[in-house]
């Protein structure tokens, strides 16, 4: 082989190498980044009241998982574990998995006899032995995980044959521009979609910090939880009812633009 032709293949090679590295280091980094905003923003959560979940998506997500009592649940990424109670308090046990260390140990000083709480990664769920549960509860977790195919294989994994995995999640039509409502003056015009097909990370403020979510479609999603090998049961569109509505007034938009969507899926 002549002397350019060595010369070209060598700098083809070493600039493929190149643009790998920089985009493992960009995965990396943003792996660090989704860990570590909830680490940062733990104190904050935990002293946030839950308005919405409480006023409208409990109910929503309770109605989802049906009869829980005597049941063997893990509520993959926790929090701080509210949910978790919920689901003990209906006489089911419950592990806790969540990535953030402080969210685990307020966790355990509020649990009851019934709950247990294991800091893990829910890409993985390492610890949990395989057909471990009946259920499995994943309430607004998915954007904020990198992998979100591990870790819906991950829970596939540790549901017995005939369980049930029930999926809260950011509606893909809100995390494609989490920028809020378009408004002129109070009036809300509208939601925005865009750059949909685009997936990947998103960025906003919350808590006065930069905070990201990961964007993907809709029929990622779905491709997701087929490929891992569970049927969809039911989607919904949760929005409030009535009551929920008097109570709440801000609540209206939900009817505008869906904010959150259940995925209920069985695994065979
Ligand atoms: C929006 S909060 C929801 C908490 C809880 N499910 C609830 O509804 O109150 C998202 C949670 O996901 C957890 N999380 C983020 N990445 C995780 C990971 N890779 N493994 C486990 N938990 C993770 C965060 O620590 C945080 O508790």
């Amino acid at each position: 082989m002549r002397a350019p032709v060595i010369f070209a293949v060598c700098l083809i090679s070493v600039r493929c190498w190149m643009v790998i590295l920089r985009v493992e280091r960009n995965i990396l980094n943003l792996n660090e980044r989704l860990r570590s905003q909830w680490v940062e923003s733990a104190q904050d959560w935990i002293s946030t009241d839950q308005v919405v979940r409480v006023g409208m998506l409990d109910r929503w997500m309770l109605d989802a998982l049906g009869d829980v009592a005597d049941n063997a649940v893990i509520d993959i990424g926790c929090g701080e574990g509210r949910f978790s109670r919920l689901l003990s308090e209906r006489g089911a046990s419950v592990t806790g998995v969540d990535l953030t260390p402080a969210f685990i140990e307020r966790a355990r000083m509020l649990a009851s006899e019934r709950e247990t709480f294991l800091l893990g990664n829910a890409e993985d769920l390492g610890d949990i032995p395989d057909a471990a549960f009946d259920v499995a509860v994943s309430y607004i977790v998915l954007v904020d995980l990198h992998d979100y195919r591990s870790a819906i294989e991950a829970a596939y994994r540790v549901l017995r044959p005939g369980g049930r995995l029930v999926v809260c999640n950011i509606h893909p039509m809100r995390s494609s521009q989490p920028v809020g409502w378009v408004r002129q003056g109070d009036k809300k015009l509208f939601y925005p979609v865009d750059d949909y097909m685009d997936e990947g990370p998103r960025e906003f403020n919350w808590w006065d910090r930069r905070f990201v979510n990961m964007h993907r479609t809709l029929s990622s999603y779905i491709e997701a939880f087929l490929d891992a090998g569970f049927t969809l049961a039911a989607l919904l569109e949760p929005t409030p009812s009535a009551a929920e509505l008097a109570a709440n007034p801000t609540f209206d938009d939900e009817y505008r633009a869906p904010n959150f969507i259940i995925y209920i899926l069985d695994k065979p």
